[in-house]
């Protein structure tokens, strides 16, 4: 099996939708292990639950340092061998020694065509804030690999959404989340998981399909 650890803080709509391309059949071989939030409250954990797989917290509220919370995270994720850790609305930032530990197998999903709207203070509906304020016609979402810049790393997959007259915020928010959102951070997975995609000089290359 394929293991991924999924690292949320929030609503958990992404963990959502790699449940359900699991549960359906899109990702033959690929298993959730277990679910880490940094937050007790977030809704992510119920839906890990439902879907049977194990989910822990790690808040940095327990831990009196910053460096003893990093470490805690980190075991928590070790102790889930995973080969794929995907980070689905985890609004922490990831430890130095995480990144080193696990080079070119974290993925991270960004509500933006990267590299606009990304970096320090994007996130979550911030980013639509910012896309709406600029007036783009065009949005999206990105999926990443992580290493130690904000939203630096390769990117394996992006996806285009319009922006249509008269968007909120939570309304774009919504309309990434389901047209490009939801879609590409289990494909990435597949890909991922398939053995399809490599990284050369920070550009990632999708090999095709294997036929047979
Ligand atoms: C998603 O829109 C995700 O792209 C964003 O947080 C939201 C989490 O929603 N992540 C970032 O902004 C990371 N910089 P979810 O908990 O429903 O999946």
């Amino acid at each position: 099996m394929f293991r991924v650890a999924v690292l949320v803080s929030g609503g958990g709509t992404n963990l959502q939708a790699i449940i359900d391309r699991v549960k359906d059949g899109s990702l033959p071989g690929v298993g959730i292990v277990r679910v880490i939030s940094n937050n007790a409250g977030a809704y992510a954990l119920t839906r890990a639950k439902n879907a049977g797989i194990e989910g822990v917290t790690v808040s940095p509220k327990e831990y009196e340092t910053r460096e003893l919370f990093n470490k805690a995270l980190l075991r928590a994720v070790k102790e889930a061998s995973p080969d794929l850790i995907v980070l689905a609305g985890f609004l922490v930032t990831i430890p130095p020694e995480l990144i080193r530990e696990y080079p070119d197998r974290i993925i991270n999903i960004h509500p933006s065509l990267i590299p606009s709207f990304c970096g320090k203070g994007c996130y979550g509906l911030h980013v639509h804030e910012k896309a709406l304020a600029r007036g783009v016609k065009v949005t999206g979402a990105t999926v990443h690999f992580v290493n130690e810049g904000l939203d630096s790393g390769p990117i394996i997959l992006q996806k285009p959404v319009a922006v249509e007259d008269g968007d909120t915020p939570e309304i774009l928010q919504k309309r990434v989340m389901e047209q490009a959102e939801w879609i590409i951070l289990p494909r990435a997975i597949g890909l991922i998981a398939e053995g399809r995609v490599s990284v050369e000089n920070g550009i990632t290359h999708i090999a095709p399909k294997k036929q047979g």
